[in-house]
């Protein structure tokens, strides 16, 4: 919506969504946007971008997140000009708050860089977007699901000229012709069974890239949340620890101190996840089970209700626990997807490390990989990130627009996804997508998660494979053309099968640990033989083309990370 909104103002723009657009999944960043503002404590943009660099383990594309810090000032402003209720201090400025990796004077201490709307951040970002767009007359197709990309080979390139999308109403398929089109359509946390993600975030942009010949880039970092409700992996943001909560083992120990000697549960997510699974497995979770505890007791009631009422309410809602009187249990939850499509720094999608663009072409926020996160997100980078490269896309995309013809489209562009919904429609009696779903997701949980190995992704490869082969025997029970769930989640399936194999086969490949992606089989980070990107795109024989693009580095060369 950041992105239709600039386009607006430039050009007529659509936004197409299979949800009901302040039902995204930006709705669940809860802690926070962050931006060097300087109101509560000194801060400014260069120590932001290096600890994004430094939190990314520095496979952060430095001029890109040069850019989103710089700018990140001036997009929370216009964010509050637009009507963002962001909390303020006592004197009326936006207040800020901590979070893990975000630090003043290069890594000395925390600091406090976070602007946020108690711990409903993103939702606040969605309401305020949706009413700017309407006021500019963006139009809406809601509960509309892009399900194909329109891209042809041509002899200037690959160019995008519109999408094909499904009707979720009245279950009819159709085709969009456009001169720009961007994707933001979010991560794919659904690959795995214990997520902070809602049901829709399934991959559908960078899957539907794939199909269309575009390569994913960075998919073997995946991001890890420490603080998901135990069992279940809805997030109580890390802001909780930003105002001041602390992890605890079953020795009843504040264990971060021992892995981050300076800045503790304020670590990165990376380290804090890594840690917890640690615990856990040397026997020191809570009763010696999987999870340990996040203690906000000695915060008081005030600081509960008025700063953190919705984690306070998630407690009490899905666990029968009372914060403000006793201990939260979590463990890690799948939350971000660093890696995705690749694009520049404008939103432009790109093929390649001499970045070769897909004409017409756009993509921003989680599913896209420009890169800024690296191999570990910081928190609160996330909402930066669609803000700062959601403006970016939307005013290329209107340049691009202003100078290009509407591409004739292909016969039939739509004959594809018509052919795969008649299967489904159609087919005989067979496996149900829910089964095949199931075991993607533990599969994924069991052996690609905090922790991976060699023989970890293979076996989790070979589970794939099998539920590939199962897949074209699928059956629904649905056969009805109005809000078919059933279709749509089978459709869903086929997205998360091929972004399950590319992000296997790119951690397979990867053989180093950086970041979120550690490799018990090789616990060094490489820097000699992996400070690069990868690419995965799909062979022509349906296997994998894996290539590589360099890092981008401005000022901040590589050193150990020590927090
Ligand atoms: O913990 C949180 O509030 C999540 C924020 C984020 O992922 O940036």
């Amino acid at each position: 919506m950041r992105a239709a909104l600039e386009a607006s103002r430039r050009t007529s723009t659509a936004v197409i969504s299979k949800l009901y657009p302040t039902r995204s999944h930006t709705g669940a960043a809860q802690g926070g946007m962050c931006a060097a503002l300087g109101n509560v404590e000194e801060d400014n943009w260069e120590w932001h971008t290096y600890d994004t660099v430094k939190g990314g383990d520095y496979l952060v594309d430095q001029d890109a997140a040069e850019i989103m810090c710089r700018e990140a000032v001036e997009a929370v402003l216009e964010l509050e000009h637009m009507g963002l209720p962001f909390d303020r201090t006592e004197e009326g400025f936006i207040a800020q708050r901590r979070f893990g990796g975000h630090t003043r004077d290069h890594g000395k201490s925390p600091v406090k860089r976070a602007c946020f709307s108690a711990d409903r951040t993103g939702h606040m970002i969605l309401q305020t977007l949706f009413q700017q767009c309407v006021r500019h007359n963006v139009t809406f197709f809601n509960e509309w699901h892009v399900l194909d990309l329109i891209v042809s080979d041509t002899p200037a390139g690959k160019v995008c000229s519109g999408l094909v999308a499904y009707d979720l109403k009245s279950g009819g398929l159709h085709v969009f012709q456009a001169r720009s089109v961007l994707l933001a359509t979010g991560g794919f946390g659904r690959l795995f069974k214990i997520t902070s993600n809602a049901h829709t975030l399934t991959g559908d942009g960078p899957a539907v890239c794939y199909r269309r010949g575009i390569p994913l880039e960075d998919m073997e970092f995946f991001q890890f949340h420490p603080t998901g409700i135990s069992g279940i992996g809805i997030l109580l943001s890390e802001a909780a620890r930003g105002e001041g909560g602390i992890l605890v083992n079953g020795e009843g120990e504040q264990f971060m101190k021992r892995y981050a000697p300076t800045i503790a549960d304020l670590a990165p997510r990376d380290i804090v996840s890594r840690a917890i699974q640690k615990e856990i497995h040397e026997g020191r979770g809570i009763n010696g089970r999987d999870y340990v505890h996040l203690d906000v007791t000695h915060l008081g009631r005030e600081v509960i209700e008025n700063k953190l009422p919705d984690i306070a309410g998630f407690a009490r809602m899905y666990l029968g626990v009372e914060p403000i009187d006793e201990p939260v249990p979590i463990q890690p939850t799948a939350h971000y997807a660093m890696g995705g499509i690749p694009t520049t720094v404008d939103a432009q999608v790109i093929t390649d490390a001499a970045k070769t663009p897909v004409h017409g072409l756009f993509a921003a926020g989680e599913c896209a990989c420009v890169s800024v996160h690296g191999a570990n997100r910081l928190g609160t980078n996330s909402l930066l990130d669609i803000i700062v490269f959601g403006r970016r896309a939307g005013i290329k995309m209107a340049e691009h627009s202003a100078v290009t013809e509407l591409t004739e489209l292909p016969d039939d562009p739509q004959s594809g996804v018509e052919a795969e919904i008649t299967r489904l429609l159609e087919g005989d009696k067979g496996v149900r997508p829910a089964t095949l779903r199931d075991q993607l997701q533990q599969a994924m949980t069991d052996d690609c998660g905090v922790e991976r190995s060699g023989d970890s992704l293979a076996r989790a490869a070979g589970v794939i494979a099998s539920l590939r082969d199962r897949y074209s025997g699928i059956s629904i029970d649905d056969r009805s053309s109005a809000y078919n769930q059933d279709l749509i989640e089978a459709l869903e399936l086929g997205f998360l099968l091929d972004l399950a194999e590319v992000t296997l086969a790119a951690s397979a490949a990867r053989t180093e640990t950086r970041g979120c992606h550690y490799r018990t089989d090789f616990p060094e980070r490489d820097d000699e033989n992996w400070l690069k990107h990868s690419l995965v795109a799909r062979a022509p024989d349906g296997g994998f083309d894996l290539s590589f693009k360099p890092v981008k580095f401005t000022r901040y060369q590589p050193t150990e990370r020590k927090y």
